[in-house]
């Protein structure tokens, strides 16, 4: 019985780092504070240069101002803008492209390899005004109104709350900074949360298209060795070893999950990234090397269940309390309420990017999420499929910039 749970467990962390997709290159500008320079909007400071700018874009020769932004429920998130590219020009009404990460990383995904290859440099070099987003509890946004990250409270959130909170946050920042609707590009979580929103008809009138990378919405798939998380008994698993509270992959507990996991027959921890996100095609050693010997960045328990409950159910839904009482207390229905993708505005431009060797988003399950979509108008939907190309391809993959992102930027000028 406890061997069993133990192996679960082993499993449950398996997942987690699935999850991850990409770990913290820079060391270096961990806890540097903030000046405020001005307070130009209520909930919007635009603050010095320095963090995530610094460390990892203003060295490229790019502008960079860093800005942030409270959400209503009391999170203060950093947002990152690169204004223009490295030779600026272009006039003042670049159009904004707001870049949205994935779960356990942060905004620095974009930023990782050179800024011939990364995304947010590509962007600006291309015209665009770039924004970066960096959801509750990652690195730089680990501030709140009342709540301290030490304290459980912090932490009691799931992606329906990125959804609710801090998506409409910083996009109305980027939509008021720049009084233009807003070309969005998100990997997978960043998929996820956009979807949602959007079935649920929010951002829509703020956002001109979206380009979902390695997307995210149904999981059942996941060809990892998962398929047992389907085990009900699992989600009380995860709450009863660590509360609802922060999940850090840094911590003690993930780390001795860890070890058991590489000690269990058939898991291969020297190809962890493989096995994590799919073969891979196109990473750069050096890159790879960097963010293996790195760390991820936090999420909430409560977020890594809600997506436990996504593979389990097959259902795209609200967080489930587990107990009909309390979805009825919380949503006023014994089950909790489903994202059906299928409302999403079918005018809406969208562009889909998937691989053939994601264990992530699985080519059956991105099936299921372009058959909810399958009454978009045809116009506004674009799908690219590249056979060879795994989750981490996406963001950090050496020919992304000639296979996808220059598709990427095709389709935002098709789109007026
Ligand atoms: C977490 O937030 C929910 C509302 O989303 C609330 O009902 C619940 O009491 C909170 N849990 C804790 C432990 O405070
Ligand atoms: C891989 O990364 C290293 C170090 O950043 C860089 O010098 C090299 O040019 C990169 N290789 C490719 C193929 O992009």
């Amino acid at each position: 019985m406890a061997s069993k749970m133990f192996y679960n467990l082993a499993v449950l962390s398996f997942i987690i780092i699935s999850l991850v997709l990409l770990f913290q290159p820079y060391e270096a500008f961990g806890s540097s504070r903030a000046i405020f320079l001005t307070k130009n909007e209520e909930n919007i400071e635009v603050r010095q240069p320095i963090g995530m700018c610094s460390a990892a874009v203003s060295t490229h020769g790019y502008k960079c101002q860093e800005y942030e932004v409270k959400t209503d429920d009391g999170y203060i998130l950093s947002v990152q803008r690169i204004p223009e590219g490295r030779t600026g020009g272009g006039g003042s009404n670049r159009q904004p492209v707001l870049l949205q990460h994935g779960v356990m990383v942060d905004g620095m995904t974009w930023l990782l390899n050179s800024p011939e290859q990364s995304l947010a440099m590509i962007l600006a070099d291309n015209g665009y005004d770039v924004w970066i987003s960096n959801i509750r509890g990652t690195r730089f946004s680990r501030r709140h109104v009342t709540y301290d990250p030490s304290n459980p409270e912090y932490w009691n959130w799931t992606w329906d709350d990125l959804v609710t909170h801090d998506l409409p946050s910083v996009i109305e920042l980027v939509f008021r900074q720049t009084g233009q609707k807003i070309h969005y590009v998100g990997h997978s979580m960043g998929t996820l949360i956009a979807l949602a929103s959007f079935s649920e008809g929010k951002q829509v009138d703020k956002v001109k298209s979206a380009a979902l990378l390695s997307p995210i919405a149904y999981l059942s798939h996941m060809n990892t060795v998962l398929g047992f998380l389907a085990a009900k008994a699992f989600v009380g698993e995860i709450t009863t070893l660590f509360g609802l509270a922060e999940f850090n992959p840094k911590g003690e507990p993930v780390a001795n999950f860890l070890k058991a996991l590489c000690a269990a027959p058939g898991v291969d921890c020297y190809d962890l990234m493989t096995a994590l996100t799919g073969k891979n095609c196109c990473l750069n050693a050096s890159t790879v090397e960097i963010f293996l010997k790195n760390e991820p960045q936090s999420t909430s328990t409560k977020n890594l269940v809600h997506m436990a409950q996504t593979v389990r159910d097959g259902v795209l839904s609200k967080y489930d309390y587990g107990n009909a009482n309390f979805n009825v207390e919380h949503y006023g229905e014994t089950k909790p309420p489903v994202y059906d993708l299928s409302r999403i505005p079918r005018n809406l431009p969208l562009f889909l990017s998937y691989g053939g060797q994601d264990a992530l988003s699985d080519v059956k399950d991105v099936a299921a999420l372009l058959d909810s979509l399958k009454f978009h108008d045809i116009d506004k939907l674009h799908v690219q499929y590249i056979k060879e190309y795994a989750h981490a391809d996406f963001i950090m993959g050496v020919t992304a910039k000639d296979i996808v992102y220059n598709q990427v930027m095709a389709f935002f000028r098709s789109q007026h």
